[in-house]
């Protein structure tokens, strides 16, 4: 979800104006998910790498992802939505992590679409998360293999990402689910995300329906 500091900035906003309006946006695609029967969302909320920005900015963008969860835990239970935070979730402020077990726990009879939500997220660093996880329980000199490794990643049991959609005109991955993008589609938009709406969605899926997908064999699938 980038470019939420250049839509305030255009607008002489403070940067976190950008997040707020960012925030209103998110909940546009998860009702947009919903409606076009796509089974499982993710939004990539703050990196690893976020926590080195300025610390007022840090401290707003815990302070919405906190108020969020209150404002809308109703909203998702009732809506049948399922609910995964994924990332270094230690490493966030107590009040935080306690209410995202909750909303978490809330849902958890849901069955409905998956909403994933990355914070404090990096690919590196959930793999070398994951690895540590596995020596921990490792017996001696077993070694680790793509189905053990992917069992330890905060994504296991999640479906395979189809679809990856990078908003604010930049093409690279930033860190990214490293691992589970392997074989996806990648979409990048130059509209900041403050500014993404349906027709941009919808130019997302079409993209996606033209691609015809091999997974590294000679098929079309
Ligand atoms: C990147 O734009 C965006 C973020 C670091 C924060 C994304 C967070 C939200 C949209 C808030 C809501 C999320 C949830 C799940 C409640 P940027 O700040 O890097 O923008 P820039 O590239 O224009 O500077």
């Amino acid at each position: 979800m980038d470019g939420n500091g250049r839509w305030a900035k255009k607008r002489l906003l403070p940067r976190e104006a950008g997040h707020v309006k960012g925030v209103n946006v998110v909940k546009d695609v998860i009702n947009l998910t919903k409606k076009y029967n796509i089974d499982s969302l993710t939004l990539f909320a703050f990196s690893t790498e976020n926590w080195a920005r300025p610390k007022n900015e840090v401290l707003s963008l815990l302070n919405l992802f906190d108020r969020s969860i209150d404002d809308e835990k109703d909203k998702i239970e009732s809506n049948n939505i399922k609910i995964r935070f994924i990332g270094d979730l230690a490493s966030l402020p107590t009040d935080l992590q306690k209410k995202i077990i909750y909303i978490e726990k809330k849902c958890k009879k849901n069955n409905g679409m998956q909403l994933n939500i990355a914070i404090s997220y990096g690919g590196r660093s959930e793999i070398v998360r994951a690895v540590n996880k596995f020596i921990k329980n490792a017996k001696a000199k077993q070694s680790i293999s793509e189905e053990l490794l992917s069992k330890k990643l905060d994504t296991y049991g999640l479906p395979e990402i189809d679809l990856l959609i990078r908003t604010g005109g930049e093409k690279r991955l930033s860190n990214f689910m490293l691992w589970q993008l392997a074989y996806s589609e990648l979409f990048f938009t130059d509209a900041l995300w403050p500014d993404f709406n349906e027709s941009i969605f919808i130019n997302a899926l079409y993209f996606f329906q033209t691609r015809k997908r091999r997974f590294g064999s000679l098929m079309d699938i």
